[in-house]
């Protein structure tokens, strides 16, 4: 891979030993995906703080706190998505009920293992969605490192900026991305075009439309046509399961992606080839994601990816004066936590039995309430719960907030395809 002389000069140890493994790492990672050199990133960087996935190049805390306590900053606006390794409550956590989580010691020892990280300069949206709530998001074109199966459709199709999935500390600290795949032209021209041939309408629509698209295409760039007027809280779900029934990382809707005015400039050239969504292909996901055999619920989730505050505010008005039988999770963004206490939300929530919460989800918890059988309105948290329960038997109900909402108060599922 081409490195520029000041590149290489960080690879030799010259900004130091944390700069010169952060180097390394994005070398070897580039050079296995192929790219040529690495792109200076203009855009922004989403990190989840306390991950080190790659343990030979892995930064530790410890190290962050020697650079913080140097004066170094991030080279980039750097934004955290949840925290993870250890995942924890942000708010909320003390009416959770999970041994760990709800030791006040354990989430203030958390906290303060993030304080470094913020000293560099990192912003503590914690979320998985936390491009709902960032007052500073990327422009067209600019290069981004971020991390999240709805974050990364999000920043190329909805915003035209240019993401990888390689948010971290590394890309953070260095301000640099290997230059392969999204940040190139060429990769990111649509292939395949997905005619929609069933109105979309709810969010459980969106949610399932996303998943169908995401196995019939899985890595190819769809351009989807015929799916109506999606609104904020709907495209977030259709993001995160094309990201997980598929590995979609950029759409094109035409007249909304920035670069696809139309579907001939989303293809840029490139020949489709053409697949049809139906009714049918809808049914049979929504077929895929109900698998409980009782239909007696002990745990209800919301809130995958977080839920923005509209969402909280439609959970909380379908709660208000109802009391739950069964545990009731809501999730959402630290920000419009805040704004869901001032609104009085969080103590309609409450009063019906619920917890309302924010920036963690059972699937980063690796702590899961007593539960056999779940529901949930988010196909990505049904997904990833009954991996983490694997090979345990986790029964889960999947259907609309609506449907979540009766079953938590009945303690029963009476949801059915609509
Ligand atoms: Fe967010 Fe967890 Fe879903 S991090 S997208 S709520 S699996």
């Amino acid at each position: 891979m081409y490195l520029t002389d000041e590149e290489k000069r960080i690879l030799d140890g010259e900004q130091g030993e944390i700069a010169r493994r952060c180097m390394e790492f994005l070398v070897a990672y580039g050079e296995a995906a192929g790219a040529e050199k690495l792109i200076d990133i203009d855009g922004t960087v989403d990190v989840h703080p306390g991950a080190d996935w790659v343990p030979q190049y892995a930064v530790t805390v410890d190290e962050v706190r020697e650079l913080a306590a140097k004066g170094e900053k991030f080279k980039v606006p750097t934004f955290s998505n949840k925290p993870v390794a250890p995942g924890f409550i942000i708010d909320g956590w003390e009416a959770c009920g999970l041994p760990r989580n709800s030791d006040p010691e354990f989430h203030r020892k958390n906290l303060e293992a993030l304080q470094p990280y913020m000293e560099m300069g990192m912003v503590p949206l914690f979320s998985c969605n936390d491009y709902l709530v960032s007052s500073f998001l990327p422009l067209v074109g600019q290069h981004c490192a971020w991390v999240e199966s709805s974050a990364i459709p999000w920043v190329n199709a909805i915003l035209g900026a240019r993401s990888n999935f390689d948010g971290c500390f590394h890309t953070a600290y260095l301000g640099k991305a290997p230059a392969y795949d999204m940040h190139l032209d060429e990769n990111r021209r649509a292939t395949v075009l997905v005619r929609c041939e069933t109105e979309l309408k709810t969010d459980m629509d969106y949610d399932l439309f996303g998943w169908a698209v995401g196995e019939a295409v899985d890595i190819e760039v769809p351009a989807l046509v015929g799916i109506g007027k999606p609104n904020y809280s709907q495209l977030v779900k259709m993001n995160s399961s094309l990201n997980t029934g598929g590995q979609v990382r950029m759409y094109h809707i035409p007249g909304i992606t920035p670069e696809a005015p139309t579907v001939e400039a989303a293809f840029g050239g490139n020949k489709p080839r053409e697949i049809v969504i139906t009714r049918e292909d809808l049914r049979r996901v929504y077929d895929k994601l109900n698998y409980a055999g009782k239909t007696e619920v002990d745990f209800v989730y919301l809130g995958c990816p977080h839920y923005n505050i509209q969402d909280v505010y439609r959970a909380a008005t379908l709660l208000d004066g109802k009391k739950v039988k069964t545990k009731l999770w809501i999730m959402t963004n630290p920000s419009s936590y805040q704004v869901a206490v001032r609104m009085g939300l969080r103590d309609i929530i409450e009063k019906a039995g619920g917890i309302l919460m924010s920036g963690t989800c059972p699937g980063a918890l690796l702590e899961t309430p007593e539960m056999q059988v779940m529901a949930t309105d988010a196909a990505k948290q049904n997904y990833y719960l009954t991996g983490m329960f694997y090979p345990e038997k986790l029964d889960v109900w999947y259907g609309s907030m609506e449907d979540c909402i009766n079953a938590a108060v009945t303690g029963k599922w009476s949801g059915e395809w609509r």
